[in-house]
């Protein structure tokens, strides 16, 4: 091959990866067990493919779960995962960050089961300092219980942003000008887990879960974990402000990203905490951010 070839070929590459302007989306395929462990039922949790691919099982006598081995303050979070499929009302499965303390930050993805046919709910929500009560609904644009998709957090000390593929569904950004605490020193582990929740979560709890069709099976791969890794104690990240989700591009969406969140609110939203007069007649001081309210 002559020199010329892959000099083009480099530059290219090194175009296409220098003008990336959202989170390396391509989930990188590492076996479960080297950031992960089982959390309970461990007999619940099947491997496929030396553990690149495993399924969680839920049925009427338990659901299971799983959790990272690290923890980590900031970084991209990334979990590929394919929902219950047919009749999962009543089931729920969640993705999510938390620290392990009282006042504890949390971010999570909470998917919300539904009948046969009937759309999927998806459930964002942000703790910090132990408060919650942020709750954000979405339809999703897919059925996400046909095929693999990627679900991930981005956060650094601007800003947490949760991605669906590459689309940003959800923004939080850091107010603490504002008063509004953000999750900066609290090292948080990564959790899935599928249970049962029909007590709430299909049609606020009017569709029970069908036993009669479990085990109901939800499909993970990709468990790759991109984030700055610190024991509990540890109140900062070593490499701070070096690594790439620190960098310039990473610190606001852009406005390409901003028309995609844009899209997703006008077409998918079912719930935001931002718009319940009802539940909080004060606003929450971050909403007075958010660029469509
Ligand atoms: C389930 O389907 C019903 C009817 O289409 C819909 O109102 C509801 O939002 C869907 N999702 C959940 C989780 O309840
Ligand atoms: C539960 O599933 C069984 C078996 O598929 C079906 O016959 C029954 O009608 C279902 N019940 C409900 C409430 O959907």
């Amino acid at each position: 091959m002559s020199s010329p070839f892959w000099i083009l070929l480099l530059g290219f590459l090194f175009m296409a990866s220098g003008t990336l302007a959202t989170p390396p989306r391509r989930p990188i395929a590492v076996p479960f067990g080297r950031n992960y462990v089982p959390t309970w039922a461990f007999d619940h949790i099947k491997y496929y493919n030396g553990g690149s691919e495993i399924e969680l099982y839920l049925d009427k006598y338990t659901g299971t779960g799983f959790q990272s081995k690290g923890s980590y303050l900031f970084g991209h979070f990334n979990m590929q995962i394919k929902l219950v499929p047919g009749d999962s009302a009543g089931t729920v499965t969640a993705f999510y960050l938390s620290s392990q303390n009282s006042e504890h930050d949390e971010i999570d993805f909470e998917f919300l089961g539904n009948r046969t046919g009937q759309p999927y709910i998806l459930q964002t929500n942000v703790f910090t300092g132990g408060k919650g009560d942020r709750e954000q609904r979405i339809y999703l644009w897919f059925d996400p219980a046909t095929a693999y998709r990627s679900y991930s957090v981005l956060w650094n000390s601007y800003q947490i942003v949760f991605f669906v593929d590459d689309v940003p569904i959800r923004v939080f950004k850091n107010c603490k000008d504002l008063g509004v605490r953000f999750p900066f020193n609290q090292p948080m582990k990564i959790y899935s887990s599928l249970w049962n929740a029909d007590d709430w979560a299909t049609r606020g709890g009017l569709e029970k879960t069908n036993w009669s069709k479990a085990p109901f099976i939800a499909s993970y791969k990709g468990f790759h974990i991109d984030g700055c890794e610190s024991s509990v104690e540890a109140k900062f990240c070593a490499t701070q402000g070096k690594r790439w989700w620190d960098q310039k591009e990473f610190q606001d969406l852009d406005s390409y990203q901003w028309r995609r969140l844009a899209w997703v609110r006008n077409k998918f939203t079912i719930y935001n905490y931002c718009s319940d007069r009802v539940r909080f007649p004060t606003i929450h001081p971050e909403c007075k951010r958010d660029r469509d309210i």
